[in-house]
């Protein structure tokens, strides 16, 4: 099996959080023999070559992070040039997020399943997962513990070109936390991850509060 993978990311391929889960789910997807061919939507400048590989190849896999509940702008704008294949085509999709809820991407989900017809393509399913906002920003070690789970994933998807197993219906872990949880997330959010928040936007050069208002 060849496949066409697009990382449906606007933001460039370095800082891709999409970028660092396919490098390891390609290595688990290519164990088995399995080939592909990988591209960013995020440069403009290849949206021709993207065209084309999407009208020759019979296995699409769109991997997107989610955007403000559903896909990003750029993806739907680049998607909005395709013409229907309805040549048997079966597209795939991982559709991962920042809060790590289930629940928060089953919207972007049932588009996606309807996107497929729109496409002209057969749905062969999305693996669904959440809490990836750490990829980049933490370090290489707890990089490697987020992003290595999907290389079992890339290994799933060799099977049969698709996310439809009992396995990648459970990768994405609990579909709403337990009140006692969202309380202790809830309280994160107000300690522990805005001082780690505040010193990362230190380090990238930003020298004014994370709720700074310039417009009040
Ligand atoms: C503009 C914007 C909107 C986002 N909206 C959501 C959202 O609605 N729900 C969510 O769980 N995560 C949201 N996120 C977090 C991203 O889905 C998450 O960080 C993802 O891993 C980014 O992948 P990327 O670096 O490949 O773009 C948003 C991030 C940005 C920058």
């Amino acid at each position: 099996m060849h496949v066409l993978i697009i990382n449906g990311s606007p933001r460039i391929k370095k800082y891709s959080n999409t970028d660092k889960i396919l490098a390891k789910f390609t290595e688990g997807m290519c164990e088995s023999g399995v080939t592909f061919e990988q591209y960013e939507i995020s440069d403009r400048k290849k949206w021709d070559d993207i065209r084309n590989a999407f009208y020759e190849n019979k296995d699409i896999l769109i991997a997107l992070p989610l955007y403000v509940e559903c896909i990003p702008g750029l993806l739907m704008e680049f998607l909005e040039t395709l013409t229907p294949k309805n040549d048997d085509t079966r597209i795939s999709f991982i559709l991962q997020s920042g809060f790590a809820e289930g629940i928060q991407l089953r919207c972007g989900e049932e588009y996606l399943k309807k996107l497929a017809g729109y496409l002209g393509c057969t749905y062969m399913g999305t693996l669904v997962k959440g809490d990836n906002f750490g990829i980049r920003f933490v370090g290489a070690e707890q990089r490697e513990k987020i992003t290595g789970q999907y290389e079992q994933m890339g290994r799933e998807y060799a099977k049969d070109g698709g996310f439809m197993s009992e396995e990648c219906r459970k990768f994405t872990g609990p579909e709403v936390f337990p009140a006692y949880v969202r309380l202790l997330v809830g309280l994160m959010f107000k300690t522990v991850a805005r001082r780690s928040l505040n010193k990362v936007s230190r380090e990238w050069g930003c020298n004014k509060p994370l709720d700074f208002r310039p417009y009040d």
